[in-house]
């Protein structure tokens, strides 16, 4: 008697973007350039921005509940948490221990997941692996990112393409055929300081002089980036797709990274497919990194874009280099996940906050000057009992 194959299919999916946005005219109070040059360069017309009492982790968290209420599953029965991202809350503890916690989950194991704007197929790639071998049930996988903390805002060449925001699914195992099909990643070092973050980690540990050097910044080669990107992504997605006994022309919709409506339209060409099988919201969020992939799917299902028996793809690329893509085969009732974001508001939410402990206003001076939000963080962050995780309140 043969065991029946484990297939790891997308149950949940949910996704949460701050309510505050940055537009391009924000952006020309800021540095040397115009909505015209970012609209026509990239696509971008705004992004969104944290408030001050937002974290990585409470943004995570809003968008794991979203996806754990489409799943229709109460959060314990969640054994394995994966938190891609590149702007964790802290170094240590990981932001998928503090999001464990905020979700109300107390048997998952749960660790971040490190492959910059890569990192939510990466983690969706292992979930996978766990999910078919048998080793878990369900497994969250959450892209989370708060960039725009991370950002120069003296620097036009990066700030204007990022924002913050997080995404999650469900990912649970059936003896059904379908979900996850095909599976690519890759990672070229050769790429390794064309997108980097220079000082805070142990090469380089922060310091007065890190700091004034603009060290704790982002850093990119634009050019080096978009070349990459180009020949990247279509590649990766194509294995994806023959790993999958596919075709380009069997795929009813990409998601791909959403970075730039110009590489997306390469991609397209590159696959000999029209730009209406690629699904694009980077003019309203810009690059969510991590976030990206699946802030864009839970927009996609939810916007009535995928339906039962749909093929689909998602494929991302990102510092390191890396890139990754999955094919998957849709099995999920889209119209869940419009209930699912409903059920969950963000104040539904609690992220255990440190002791002894205050922290400093997180808004960088100069975003906080064109948002007119300016003022202390307003959450007491020396005032939490211990044991007792302190509500996100997020306005
Ligand atoms: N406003 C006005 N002018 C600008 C701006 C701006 N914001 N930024 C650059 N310019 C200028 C440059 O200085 C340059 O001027 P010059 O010709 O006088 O030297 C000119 O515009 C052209 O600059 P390029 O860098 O060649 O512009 P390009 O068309 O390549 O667009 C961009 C730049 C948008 C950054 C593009 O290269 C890109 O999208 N690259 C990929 C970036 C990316 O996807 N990064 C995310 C990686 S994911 C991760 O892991 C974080």
């Amino acid at each position: 008697m043969s065991t029946p194959v484990r297939h790891a299919h997308v149950t949940g999916w949910g996704r949460y973007a701050p309510s505050q946005i940055l537009t391009n005219h924000d952006l020309e109070r800021m540095v040397d350039t115009s909505d015209e040059w970012i609209r026509t360069r990239t696509g971008i017309r705004e992004r969104r921005v944290a408030a001050a009492n937002e974290t990585t982790a409470s943004m995570a968290a809003v968008a794991a509940m979203r996806a754990i209420r489409t799943a229709g599953i109460d959060p314990t029965e969640i054994d394995l948490i994966l938190l891609a991202t590149l702007t964790p809350d802290y170094w240590m503890p990981s932001t998928a221990a503090l999001v464990k916690e905020a979700i109300g989950n107390t048997r998952a194991a749960a660790m971040d997941v490190s492959a910059a704007c890569s990192g939510f197929i990466y983690a969706f790639a292992t979930a996978q692996a766990y999910v078919t071998s048998g080793m878990a049930r369900h497994v969250l996988v959450i892209g989370a990112e708060l960039l725009t903390r991370f950002l120069d805002y003296t620097d036009r060449n990066t700030c204007i393409l990022f924002g913050d925001g997080a995404g999650a699914v469900v990912l649970s195992a059936s003896d059904e055929p379908g979900g996850g099909l095909g599976i690519e990643m890759t990672t070229e070092p050769q790429g390794a300081y064309m997108i980097w973050l220079p000082a805070g980690g142990s090469k380089s540990p922060p310091s007065a002089e890190t700091i004034a050097r603009g060290e704790h910044y982002i850093r990119m080669e634009g050019r080096e980036t978009y070349r990459f990107a180009t020949r990247t992504l279509a590649s990766t997605a194509l294995a994806a797709i023959q790993h999958a006994g596919l075709q380009p022309s069997d795929i009813d919709l990409f998601i791909p990274h959403q970075a730039n409506v110009r590489i997306i339209e390469a991609v397209a060409k590159g696959l000999g497919l029209p730009m209406e099988r690629m699904f694009v919201n980077l003019d309203r969020y810009g690059n969510t990194s991590a976030a990206s992939v699946p802030i864009a799917l839970a927009e996609a299902v939810n916007e009535g874009r995928v339906k039962v028996g749909d093929r689909i793809v998602l494929v991302a690329f990102g510092a390191g280099f890396t890139s990754g893509a999955v094919a998957i085969e849709w099995t999920a009732d889209p119209a869940r996940g419009i209930a699912g974001d409903a059920a969950v508001q963000p104040s539904d939410v609690s992220v255990r906050l440190p002791v002894d402990w205050d922290s400093v206003d997180p808004i960088p001076e100069a975003l906080a000057a064109v948002m007119r939000r300016p003022g202390p963080v307003d959450v007491p962050l020396d005032d939490v009992v211990p044991g007792e995780p302190e509500p996100a309140r997020v306005s």
